[in-house]
């Protein structure tokens, strides 16, 4: 048995910055403008601290963002302070907006590097992000010629599941073979667009439906869809459909959910953070407080917006 299969599974969600470029209506974070900020900030050894105390002891899968990563000025020093097998759990997610000053060779080593658009054309990108696609693109295109390999991260919603064929098609044209999709979740400044961008049940079928009739997926090297845990029944009945065309479905429901954020606090829930505080982190008793918190079952988390199953076609290794 290896040593990963006999730890504590735990997602944990890092936090890094408060601080946003960008205005997305959808933001679920509520992530700050530039001058709205004074407080605590974790330092880079103390996120490193985080990182490796969490890894050694738990089998921890982290998503590690903001607000934006590339607005902390120091964070290529925590690519310079965390060694490097301690990468290969992680997961960043950035907009493609701000200049990714790392070395490529640390973000080969990561989980997944994500870069958000929300949709093939400006104005799908636009509508949520108040920018247009080609800048975020751009450096889509730049971190691939440098054999980093991207991951683009899609919210579904109302105006863009629709155009989901040809929107994979057209990233599939641009060199892009690596695909994460969320639902829309009416959650932070999210709520106020809920009518606008939440999909119905009819509408998550026809997503499945648009999935299953695609028909490029030798070019598609992963592709995910990540749903919260009312989709469990409707994922249920398609789950055969899924099966037989080359899909995996993974079920996540009960995964303990740990997140931490910018300031130090301890929550539980990513989509609500700062709602649910339970802690401070304190270098010092940060092992032994997370210890607590898992013995106590604090982690062990349900709610409606986290992703409670998920759907995978990853192209088996090799072709
Ligand atoms: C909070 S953002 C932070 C990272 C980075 N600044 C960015 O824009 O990608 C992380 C991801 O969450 C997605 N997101 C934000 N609000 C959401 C919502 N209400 N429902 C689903 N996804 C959401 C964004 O589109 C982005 O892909």
């Amino acid at each position: 048995m290896n040593e990963m299969a006999n730890k504590k599974r735990l997602n944990v969600h890092l936090y890094v910055t408060p601080l946003c470029n960008l205005a997305c209506k959808h933001c679920y974070y509520n992530a700050k403008s530039r001058e709205i900020f004074s407080g605590r900030l974790l330092t880079i050894l103390e996120m490193k601290e985080i990182v490796t105390i969490l890894s050694d002891s738990y089998a921890a899968a982290f998503d590690v963002e903001g607000g934006e990563f590339f607005l902390r000025p120091d964070i290529d020093e925590l690519f310079e302070v965390v060694p490097s097998h301690y990468w290969n759990n992680i997961t960043i997610t950035t907009n493609g907006t701000v200049n990714v000053g790392i070395d490529p060779k640390h973000l080969r080593c990561l989980d997944e590097f994500r870069i958000s658009v929300e949709g093939h054309t400006d104005e799908l990108q636009h509508d949520i992000r108040g920018i247009n696609l080609s800048p975020v693109l751009e450096t889509c295109l730049h971190l691939h010629s440098n054999r980093v390999p991207v991951t683009l991260r899609i919210t579904l919603h109302k105006k863009n599941y629709k155009y989901l064929p040809e929107m994979i098609e057209k990233f599939i044209a641009l060199g892009f073979t690596k695909f994460s999709m969320y639902e829309f979740q009416p959650v932070g400044q999210g709520y106020s667009y809920r009518n606008e961008y939440s999909l119905n049940q009819l509408e998550i079928e026809k997503i499945f439906n648009l999935l299953l009739s695609f028909t490029n997926y030798e070019k598609i090297e992963l592709l995910k869809l990540s749903l919260s845990r009312k989709r469990i029944p409707i994922v249920t009945t398609y789950r055969s459909k899924f099966v037989r065309i080359g899909y995996n479905v993974a079920d996540l429901s009960g995964i303990s959910s740990l997140t931490i954020n910018y300031n130090g606090e301890i929550g539980i829930c990513p989509w609500n953070v700062g709602d649910d505080v339970i802690g401070l982190f304190y270098k010092d008793d940060f092992k032994t407080d997370i210890s607590k918190y898992v013995e106590r079952g604090l982690f062990n988390h349900f709610c409606d917006y986290c992703s409670a199953i998920r759907i995978i076609y990853q192209q088996p290794k090799g072709n």
